[in-house]
């Protein structure tokens, strides 16, 4: 049985990362998407939990992806599980560096460790979690880059922030 992994922070998920792993899990039998506490990124807005049931609900209807999390190095979380894929979306050219960068690296520490490459779809190739978190800060709609469930999270959020600050 093929089994991947899609990691990500998530932070929250959008529509440009439900087209990668929706097509990913095409390709594999089984594609787990990983909540990454990526410790470069000390402000989210959702906390590990939150992130996940955000991607619970988001995959309800998909037979073959399971949500699960991890703190500490990717390649720590691929052998533990004895998983040898990892998948990563290409959005831009600009992705391009760092994620080779990564994908090498990543081998290094795990040989037996292929990442593979799906290019975003390209009407979400300039959209980032931060970018929709900006814009929905603003008070922008945001229905184009995230799904209800999430829009209504992210308001709930942004209405608590405001009544803190
Ligand atoms: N559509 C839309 N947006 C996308 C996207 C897509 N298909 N793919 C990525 N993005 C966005 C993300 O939302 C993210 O936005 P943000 O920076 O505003 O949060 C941005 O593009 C960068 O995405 P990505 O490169 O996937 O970063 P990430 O933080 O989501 O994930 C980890 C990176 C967590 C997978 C990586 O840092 C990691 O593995 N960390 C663990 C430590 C480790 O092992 N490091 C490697 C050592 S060699």
């Amino acid at each position: 049985m093929s089994i991947a992994i899609y990691p990500g922070t998530f932070d929250p998920i959008t529509f440009g990362h439900i087209d990668v792993a929706s097509r990913a899990s095409k390709a594999f039998d089984e594609l787990i998407v990983v909540v990454m506490n990526n410790s470069l990124k000390m402000n989210s807005l959702f906390d590990t939990e939150e992130r996940m049931e955000l991607l619970e609900k988001t995959f309800k209807n998909s037979d073959n992806i399971s949500i699960d999390s991890h703190s500490g190095l990717l390649v720590d979380y691929l052998k533990k599980k004895d998983i040898h894929v990892v998948v990563r979306g290409l959005r831009a050219v600009s992705d391009f560096e760092y994620e080779m960068q990564m994908a090498a690296a990543n081998k290094a520490l795990y040989p037996t460790l292929d990442t593979f490459f799906l290019m975003t779809d390209t009407q979400y190739s300039f959209i980032s979690s931060t970018l929709v978190k900006e814009i929905a800060f603003h008070g922008e709609n945001i229905d184009r880059w995230v799904p209800e469930h999430v829009r209504k999270s992210m308001a709930e959020k942004i209405e608590q922030i405001r009544k803190n600050v």
